[in-house]
């Protein structure tokens, strides 16, 4: 059985996996990560062949402290009032690299992402293992992220070790703020906010998210990303689309239902808070891509900073 139940002896059989050059998925606060030994680039290789991941596109490297970063990373002091302010958690750091990370690693570049999780089971992991560990979302590339053990298995099948640790709380990849440039640059929003970020560092970012945002420095903006298999519409007054659809539908909203005829379609109402919708998207979109419907047709979400992260990923969602 791939899933391993969260406890001692399996945590150091993952932590051992790790050492010894092999992979290991394992939960974090945002999403589950497919995990190996950072400054091992066989190992790093294998998480690329077993996501089918572009070799172009670098991984986030999780750390479990600020010195274990300052290890694989050259530190400013603009990173450090960040990692103060918001380690552990959803933010992930692009710095500049130091010469032991694997090129493999950073898809070649000068710069290296860093990231210590609030979980407590990826922080065991981190600490029995000793290493750094480099881990991409634990899902096929361009496929939804895993928030539970079970989406990791029915993504990658059952040759890799899965570290069980519940549900992930945030529900969403972590933010990507590039701290390379001064002022920093936000590379991918996450639930960790534009606003709390110049907040904590009292300076505005280069840019907001926009069209400006330069592909080639981190790929994971490409257009299409986060995707299920059913077709994926957004929709302003979803309810109406819905009532007035002639295919199998089904709807995820966050306003109350107005619908003419229950029996009609199926409909995930998650919430008007932007938190808890976040940490219920992913597994629903699971849920709904197995459904067996025609079209998912999702509400546009309100406007405003608390829903960005989910804005991005629903459009990439959507996208052809
Ligand atoms: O929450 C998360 O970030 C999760 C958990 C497992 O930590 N990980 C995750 O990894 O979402 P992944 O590989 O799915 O997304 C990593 C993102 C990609 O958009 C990638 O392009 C960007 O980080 N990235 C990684 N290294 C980078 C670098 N050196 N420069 C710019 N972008 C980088
Ligand atoms: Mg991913």
């Amino acid at each position: 059985m791939p899933i391993l139940e969260l406890n001692d002896a399996n945590l150091l059989l993952a932590a051992s996996t790790i050492q010894t050059g092999g992979l290991v998925a394992f939960p974090t606060e945002t999403v589950y990560g497919l995990g190996a030994n950072a400054l091992d680039a066989g190992a790093v290789a294998a998480i690329f062949s077993a996501k089918g991941r572009p070799a172009t596109n670098p991984v986030i490297v999780h750390v479990r402290s600020v010195d274990a970063a300052a290890e694989v990373a050259e530190v400013n002091e603009i990173a450090t009032r960040l990692m103060d302010a918001f380690w552990p958690g959803p933010l992930t750091l692009v710095l500049p690299k130091r010469a032991n990370v694997p090129d493999v690693v950073t898809a070649g570049g000068s710069t290296v992402a860093v990231r210590q999780p609030n979980h407590p089971v990826a922080q065991r992991l981190l600490d029995i293992a000793g290493v750094p560990i480099a881990a991409p979302s634990a899902n096929r590339s361009e496929a939804i992220s895993p928030t539970r053990a079970e989406h990791v298995l029915a993504s990658l099948g059952e040759k890799i070790l899965i570290l069980d640790g519940g549900p992930s709380e945030v529900g969403l990849e972590s933010t990507v703020l590039d701290v390379t440039v001064d002022p920093p640059r936000m590379l991918r929003p996450g639930m960790v906010t534009v606003a709390q970020i110049e907040s904590a560092l009292d300076t505005k970012l280069a840019s907001t998210l926009g069209a400006d945002v330069d592909i080639a420095r981190s790929p994971g903006q490409m257009p299409r990303h986060y995707a299920p298999n059913t077709p994926l519409s957004i929709v302003d007054d979803v309810w109406a689309v819905a009532n007035a659809a002639r295919h199998q539908v089904a709807v995820i909203a966050w306003s109350a239902p107005r619908v003419d005829d229950y029996g009609d379609f199926m409909i995930w109402v998650l919430t008007d808070n932007p938190v808890v919708y976040a940490a219920s998207l992913y597994e629903t979109l699971h849920e709904v891509d197995v459904a067996g419907v025609d079209e998912i047709l999702v509400e546009r979400v309100p406007d405003g900073q608390a829903w960005a992260a989910i804005r991005d990923r629903l459009t990439r969602a959507a996208a052809k």
